[in-house]
């Protein structure tokens, strides 16, 4: 399958058309920002990592019933993905508290929720992805009822089977953010799920091992990505 028109070019990744019209190339690129693109930079290699990691961790939620856009990875920087209109709903899960979670209670980062918690961002750069509620999603129609409760259903299906597979790899999953989409009436897991967008911790030492090393310039990035690579995917 080869790449067609350019649709659509984000902070991590450019959408190609292909000549199918049900499918879609997303390209993965080295390009990192954080805090809503004010800070900008490169982490070598993180495209091809990005795929590989999101590849595998999509091939894992296939075999537990998790449906996903995934269909195949072409290169080292290319995934064959089924084209899905995205929910404009950002879902975070939260197994420990860090990020935002720690700023906005006041907690120290590292404390193990009793139960996951669930939030959802309106996905909208020029607001700075504000947090919103069920009923936000419900009152501006960015969702209906029923595909809002299957998201939230999925979404902790994903942390379940995603924090199992990743203890036995010795990473801690603390948090993690997803994408939902719809195709042809059904609500699929959409975009990526890679160090970008998990805090990612060693379970033994904590030490991070995803984009908070770029966002606070915590140094060895590259070497995280790569780490994180090895245990997820094996040998590379
Ligand atoms: P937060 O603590 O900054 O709200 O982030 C929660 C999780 O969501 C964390 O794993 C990083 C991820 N995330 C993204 O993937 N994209 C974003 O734009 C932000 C702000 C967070």
């Amino acid at each position: 399958m080869e790449r067609r028109e350019k649709l659509y070019e984000g902070k991590a990744k450019i959408i190609y058309a292909t000549a199918d019209p049900d499918k879609n190339i997303l390209y993965f690129k080295d390009d990192a920002t954080a805090f809503n693109g004010a800070k900008k930079g490169t982490i070598l290699d993180k495209g091809i990592i990005n795929n590989r990691v999101s590849a595998r961790l999509f091939q894992m939620l296939a075999e537990h019933g998790i449906e996903s856009h995934f269909i195949e990875q072409l290169s080292d920087r290319e995934m064959l993905a089924r084209k899905v209109a995205i929910i404009p709903v950002e879902v975070v899960i939260r197994n420990y508290v860090a990020g935002s979670l720690a700023k906005r209670m006041g907690r120290k980062e590292g404390e193990k929720l009793p139960q996951a918690i669930v939030e959802y961002y309106y996905k909208d750069d020029a607001l700075n992805d504000p947090m919103i509620n069920r009923d936000h999603v419900l009152v501006f129609n960015l969702a209906t009822a029923a595909q809002i409760d299957t998201v939230r259903e999925v979404a902790l299906k994903v942390n379940q089977a995603l924090s199992e597979y990743l203890l036995a790899r010795d990473i801690l999953l603390v948090d993690f953010k997803l994408e939902f989409g719809t195709y042809h009436g059904r609500i699929l897991l959409a975009d990526e799920i890679c160090p970008d967008t998990c805090r990612l911790w060693d379970c033994h030492t904590l030490e991070k091992l995803d984009k908070d090393r770029f966002r606070q310039e915590l140094g060895k990035v590259e070497e995280a990505y790569l780490e994180i690579c090895r245990r997820v995917c094996g040998e590379i």
